[in-house]
């Protein structure tokens, strides 16, 4: 057989592909597009098999690479349910997702020798765990066939993301299938537990006894799989800066590459098309708002100014605490100034439910029976003003509405009464009492009252377009809102501040979040842009709350032409967050990890390497802003510091030359070995 040209494949590994859990399938999804455009038919993604998304999202179609196909039939001649197709998403990559119900006769077989070859042994309980090992071992078997297929020449690349994904790399590794690896770690494993525990984390990071905390906390066995697959890698790699550090200490490997995450601006950016759409979407809030509030609907719609917290539901890393705490304060403040601003403030938190409540539903019927007959009636006055006109009367009152409106219109507003209080929560709470919003919420006695300014609203699921309370989905809801409240206090990245700013909402982050800290050393002066970074590093729970409380008051206290100027500039940061830009840093780490397993090949396929450095222009609309008038991040070095790019002028406030790393061979010579 002649030997092939040599080529490269390259696979992108996680639980989330085609499956919606949280931030890694906005990783996946929207960057697809600009990655399929760089490497084109010899993408692929792998991930498992989730019935309920891929028959939504996946178009089924046989592989048209003959390895590929070759490597899944050699697995379903075994009996392995794989799925194989394209994902329905932009940029159409090629997915192949495992069943890894088919796959439970070998799991005897595989956790033993997982054990003999890694010494990292499963508990029979942790079944999250035991899933993670079939979904390894599975794509190590796939692209230990797909390697056979290929010539010598070729290269493989697999980037692997997360923990839950690392023992599909760890075995490759260990069956020394030459696949060139990466391994990005989206937050820590106990970076998460121990947050969400209280621990003052960032001020003990380096005290830690990593395998007593994981021990403490029963997580002993996955901590050794994420911390196994980190040191495998070839490339090493984490989502921001402020993951980076924590990876170093906890996993003792500092990553050797920084992946920030992006969006697909083309489709989120509806240009100047922005302010209107958020008057749409807002027009629909308000009328779920009308059926929220019936019978105690003293609201001034157009003085109504709409916050929310949104994510996985993790209570504390999330900051939800501070955004109730906050809101309390702030309802306080604006009852002492008499204000005539009404906040609603949302919190958007999957939780254990029990379908919607009674009261919410109630409240939606009533306000659309209302609305019905009102609109009978204004047809019936129509006609009726029409008929006289022609005429030649002109009609009184009584002429037009009579009896029979005046008695359809009371039954309405008689139902529309109510004595109980507007809800907080919109389903039925499976541990209503234990709940830690609801707990914290009845501590600080927001109950939704008439003299309270601010209102909350806890939706426990996250939204959809077929709900029949509040049927939009996540983007439309986000437009529609005036402000983001992120105040996270363990966020490797975070999305949803991004997602914000893309669509022109402003929003509130920390600077314990990735995003945050990205903003704060690219962008001199974030809150002119419209992005509130509170300080959840140096000052204490009270002052960052009173901080967050400040934001808030500040904002409610803008003029509907200040907020609209405001959306216009936080609008002008989405190209910065464009994967066509971000997508790069990929780039990078693919030829890290080439050079340092393959670097021949670097060699001669010049055309795959991007040269040159790459800076970024100024852009032309950014307002006139203090120039580095703010600390950077906490964890930036007095080297990135000085990176930042001194604009002539000093009016740009985006600082653009480490947005983007340099050149490719710097980000080659100055990376660490693996271990
Ligand atoms: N999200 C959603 N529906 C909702 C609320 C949130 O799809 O009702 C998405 C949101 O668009 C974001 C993701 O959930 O992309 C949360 O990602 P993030 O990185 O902020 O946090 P993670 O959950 O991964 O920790
Ligand atoms: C957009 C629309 C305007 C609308 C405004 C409301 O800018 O284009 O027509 O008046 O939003 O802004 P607000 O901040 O009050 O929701
Ligand atoms: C993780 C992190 C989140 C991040 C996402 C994507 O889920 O918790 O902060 O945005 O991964 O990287």
């Amino acid at each position: 057989m002649a030997e092939e040209a040599p080529a490269l494949f390259t696979f992108e590994v996680a639980l989330e592909v085609a499956n919606k859990v949280g931030g890694i399938y906005t990783v996946l999804r929207s960057k697809a597009e600009s990655t399929v455009e760089e490497l084109g038919e010899d993408y692929c993604m792998i991930g498992i098999c989730n019935e309920r998304f891929v028959a939504m999202e996946v178009e089924k179609m046989e592989p048209s690479l003959p390895q590929m196909k070759r490597a899944v039939d050699l697995m379903r001649e075994k009996h392995i349910g794989v799925v194989t197709g394209r994902w329905l998403i932009e940029g159409y990559p090629k997915v192949v997702l495992f069943n890894l119900d088919t796959a439970w006769d070998m799991y005897n077989t595989w956790s033993w020798e997982m054990f003999d070859k890694t010494g990292v042994g499963i508990p029979e309980h942790d079944t999250e765990a035991k899933r993670c090992v079939l979904f390894g071992f599975l794509t190590a078997w796939f692209l230990g066939e797909f390697r056979a297929q290929c010539g010598k020449k070729s290269v493989i690349v697999a980037q692997f993301h997360e923990w839950l994904s690392g023992i599909g790399l760890l075995m490759c590794r260990m069956r020394q299938i030459d696949i060139s690896t990466i391994f990005t770690t989206h937050a820590t494993l106990l970076g998460r537990y121990l947050c969400a525990a209280n621990v003052d984390f960032y001020n003990n990071l380096s005290n830690f006894q990593v395998d007593i905390e994981a021990g403490n906390r029963q997580i002993y066995h996955r901590y050794c799989m994420e911390r196994a697959a980190a040191h495998s890698a070839h490339v090493f790699a984490t989502v921001s800066d402020i993951t980076s550090l924590e990876a170093e200490h906890l996993l003792k490997r500092k990553p050797d590459l920084i992946l920030p995450n992006g969006l697909s601006i083309k489709n989120a950016q509806c240009m100047h098309e922005f302010q209107n759409l958020h008057a749409i979407a807002k027009e629909k809030i308000h009328h779920f708002v009308r059926g929220h509030f019936y019978g105690h609907f003293d609201l001034n719609l157009d003085k109504t100014l709409y916050m929310f917290i949104a994510g996985r539901y993790e209570y504390s890393n999330k900051g939800a605490d501070l955004y109730i705490e906050a809101m309390s304060r702030l309802n306080h403040r604006l009852k002492m100034i008499n204000s005539d601003v009404t906040v609603i403030a949302f919190l958007i938190f999957p939780a254990s439910t029990n379908n919607f409540n009674v009261e919410s539903l109630k409240g939606q019927a009533v306000v659309k029976q209302l609305k019905e007959t009102v609109d009978v009636i204004k047809d019936d006055i129509g006609n009726k003003l029409f008929d006289l006109c022609l005429r030649g009367k002109l009609p009184n009152e009584e002429q037009l509405l009579d009896r029979d409106h005046v008695i359809k219109l009371k039954r309405c507003m008689y139902a529309n009464q109510c004595s109980t209080l507007p809800p907080i929560v919109t389903h039925n709470m499976t541990d209503d009492a234990n709940d830690p919003i609801l707990k914290q919420i009845r501590e600080c006695k927001l109950f939704n009252a008439r003299s309270d300014r601010v209102k909350l609203i806890f939706h426990p699921e996250f939204l959809s377009q077929t709900s029949p309370l509040l049927s939009m989905d996540y983007d439309e809801f986000v437009r529609g809102c005036h402000l983001g409240v992120f105040p996270s206090y363990y966020e490797p990245w975070g999305y949803t501040p991004a997602e914000c700013a893309i669509k022109g909402i402003p929003s509130v982050t920390s600077n314990l979040s990735g995003f945050g800290c990205f903003m704060q050393s690219h962008l001199s002066d974030p809150e002119a842009y419209g992005i509130y970074i509170v300080d959840r590093r140096f000052k204490n729970v009270d002052e960052t709350c009173n901080q967050l409380t400040d934001y808030l008051y500040h904002f409610c206290r803008m003029t509907r032409r200040e907020r609209i100027i405001q959306r216009n500039r936080t609008e002008r940061i989405s190209e910065y967050l464009d994967w066509s830009r971000l997508g790069m840093y990929y780039t990078n780490a693919r030829r890290l990890a080439i050079d340092r397993t393959h670097p021949e090949f670097l060699e001669q396929t010049r055309s795959f390497s991007p040269t040159g450095s790459v800076r970024l222009p100024r852009p032309y609309s950014a307002p006139s802003s203090p120039f580095g008038s703010r600390i950077a991040s906490p964890y930036q070095s007095d080297e990135e510091d000085n990176k930042v790019f001194d604009d002539d002028d000093g009016d740009s406030g985006l600082h653009t030359s480490n947005l983007i790393s340099t050149d490719t061979e710097s980000v080659l010579s100055t990376a660490t070995t693996p271990n």
